[in-house]
């Protein structure tokens, strides 16, 4: 059989390494970009040992030629590409006391938004070739404004604006354009903004990743979106309070900004 070719930014942990493991089980070709060098090579090492190969490419989504160079080794090795998820990303929580930091809006904007643009620009000739499935790991935060997440929010909402703009440009080329509204999920990506900042606002059930209450396993949001994918949605929500945020905030939005300054704060 003719494998199908993954490539998942930010593969090298989390739901990213999750979805990693998803792919493969379904027989896909994997490769993985991340920043980190000894990570990516300690997934390749790991999966091998199981007896899986991949492909994992040093990247740093907001460098635009790191995009393409990803792009490129990926078609150089497989060909084509059937599947390319973008998914890496970082996080900020700031306190009222901190204030609006700049440096931090534009570092998460580069990351979560133009990671996903860049990436997107090089993948997008080849996703229209196979008719494959552009996809964007967005966020509750993307649909919904949730506070001390101004930052995160708006370069979430930044990346559904412009895969839900994509999807509709391209919506007779065979494309599918998914885009997952994820909710909390136990990872190293509070862990990571935690260690770098002053901030007392954190979700609820904060802890050392493997211990964060309430919140789904990077198997369970990886699940959703393997799904997704297999049924060519155009969106998924993996919670359920997610999806009830979204749906008051539609319904009655004033009551919804009350529960989620209470329940997210
Ligand atoms: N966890 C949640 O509660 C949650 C909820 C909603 C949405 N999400 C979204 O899910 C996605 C994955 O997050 P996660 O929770 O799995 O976090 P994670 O465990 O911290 O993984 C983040 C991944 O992104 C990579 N990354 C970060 N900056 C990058 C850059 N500039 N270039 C390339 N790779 C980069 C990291 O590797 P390096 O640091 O080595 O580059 C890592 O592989 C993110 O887009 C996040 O916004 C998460």
């Amino acid at each position: 059989m003719d494998n199908k070719i993954v490539v998942i930014t930010g593969g090298s942990s989390g739901i990213g390494r999750a979805l990693c493991n998803c792919f493969i089980d379904a027989g896909y070709k994997v490769a993985i970009a991340s920043r980190s060098v000894e990570i990516l090579e300690k997934v390749k090492s790991d999966l091998r040992s199981e007896g899986h190969e991949i492909l994992t490419v040093k990247t740093d989504v907001r460098v635009d030629n790191d995009c393409k160079n990803l792009v490129d080794k990926v078609i150089e090795k497989y060909g084509k590409i059937d599947v390319f998820i973008n998914n890496a990303g970082i996080t900020w929580y700031e306190s009222n006391e901190d204030g609006i930091n700049i440096k931090k809006h534009k570092e998460i904007m580069d990351t979560n938004h133009f990671g996903t643009v860049q990436c997107t620009k090089y993948a997008l000739p080849h996703l229209l070739k196979s008719k494959g499935s552009l996809v964007g790991v967005c966020s509750i935060a993307g649909e919904v404004g949730l506070p001390n997440r101004s930052a995160y929010s708006a370069s979430k909402f930044a990346m559904n604006g412009f895969l839900n703009s994509l999807r509709v440009q391209y919506l007779n080329k065979g494309l599918q354009v998914l885009i997952t509204y994820v909710g909390y999920t136990s990872t190293n990506i509070r862990k990571i903004v935690k260690d770098d900042s002053k901030s007392s606002h954190f979700p609820p059930g904060y802890g050392d990743a493997v211990k964060e209450k309430g919140m789904m396993t990077p198997a369970e949001a990886a699940t959703h979106i393997f799904n997704g994918v297999k049924k060519r949605k155009r969106s998924v929500r993996s919670s359920a309070v997610g999806q009830l945020t979204v749906w008051l905030n539609k319904l009655f939005p004033r009551l919804n900004d009350k529960l989620a300054a209470k329940y997210y704060s």
